[in-house]
């Protein structure tokens, strides 16, 4: 048996239970889909691998080693590969996809000090509603910055939980989720990038460090009082491209971006 088959079984057998856990992107079911996994850290890649839970087993859809090389599932082949196995990101991209493309995938690096894990929901496109930005909200800002985000909490009460998301027109990224009870856990693309005090206050502040376009879109803060009543605060980022700027003669971009 070749070194991926054994990886295989190996991994068949290794606990992957979807019950109460944290989802780092919720992505919309399309046609052509990419499920993304962008390795954060410098460490050099053990091997990595996408799996997918069904009910209480999962499946193994994909594996990567520096020195093997990529293996698909047969089931997986002529529908899905590696978008750039060869970089950082081990990002998928599914093409024909139907509804039982839909589920919980997990996308685990292994590197010589630990596991990186991202777990990605796969939505109905339906489902997945992408909110207005009131006018008023909008976050302009240069590649390189530390933007503060803040979302005022307009209720009396004690506010249990917040959760901050990103969202682009086909996925939603948790970038943090504070519990009043059970602190904060961070999204894993989010671990060395956003800086967030759970402490309880009046509003509750995000920073992103060292913005890039990579992080333009909306941010949703979505947040819950003991009572249960929910709120949310949406605004937009953008994050002008260092081009545009220089062109200096784009009247929206650069009218906008003068902040100083
Ligand atoms: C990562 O791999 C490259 C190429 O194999 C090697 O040159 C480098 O020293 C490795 N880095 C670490 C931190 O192990
Ligand atoms: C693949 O990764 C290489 C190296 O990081 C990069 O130069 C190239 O643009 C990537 N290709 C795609 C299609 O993302
Ligand atoms: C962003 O924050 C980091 C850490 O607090 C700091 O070292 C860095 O200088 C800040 N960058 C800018 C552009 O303010
Ligand atoms: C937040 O903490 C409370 C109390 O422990 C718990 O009931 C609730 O499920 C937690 N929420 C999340 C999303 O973990
Ligand atoms: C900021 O991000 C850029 C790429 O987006 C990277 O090249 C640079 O090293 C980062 N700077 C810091 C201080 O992390
Ligand atoms: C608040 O939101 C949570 C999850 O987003 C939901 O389960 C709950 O039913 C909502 N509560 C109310 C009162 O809308």
């Amino acid at each position: 048996m070749d070194y991926l088959a054994r990886l295989l079984l190996i991994l068949h057998f290794y606990e992957t239970t979807v019950e109460g856990r944290f989802v780092d992107s919720t992505v919309k079911l399309t046609s052509n889909m990419n499920l993304e996994c962008i390795y954060p850290k410098t460490a050099n890649i053990t091997q990595m691998s996408w799996v997918k839970s069904i009910a209480t087993d999962k499946e193994t859809i994909a594996v990567f080693h520096p020195r093997y090389g990529v293996y698909i599932q047969d089931q997986y082949k002529d529908r899905v590969r590696f978008i750039n196995a060869s970089s950082k990101g081990k990002s998928l991209n599914f093409i024909k996809t139907t509804e039982a493309d839909m589920g919980f995938y997990f996308c685990s690096i292994t590197f010589a000090d630990g596991i990186w894990e991202k777990v990605i929901q796969v939505i109905p496109s339906d489902s997945f509603k992408v909110p207005p930005v009131p006018p008023a909200n909008h976050v302009i800002t240069e590649p390189g910055e530390n933007v503060t985000l803040r979302c005022p909490f307009r209720v009396g009460g004690l506010v249990q939980q917040v959760t901050w998301e990103r969202i682009k027109v086909d996925r939603r990224d948790t970038v943090v989720l504070c519990n009043l009870s059970e602190g904060k856990t961070y999204g894993s693309d989010y671990q060395e990038h956003a800086i967030i005090d759970c402490a309880p206050q009046k509003s509750s502040i995000l920073v992103l460090q060292n913005v890039s376009a990579y992080d333009s879109g909306i941010y949703r803060c979505h947040y819950s009082l003991t009572n249960g009543a929910n709120k949310t605060h949406v605004m937009s980022l953008t994050v002008t491209s260092g081009k545009l700027r220089s062109d200096g003669a784009d009247g929206f971009t650069s009218g906008n971006s003068v902040n100083c």
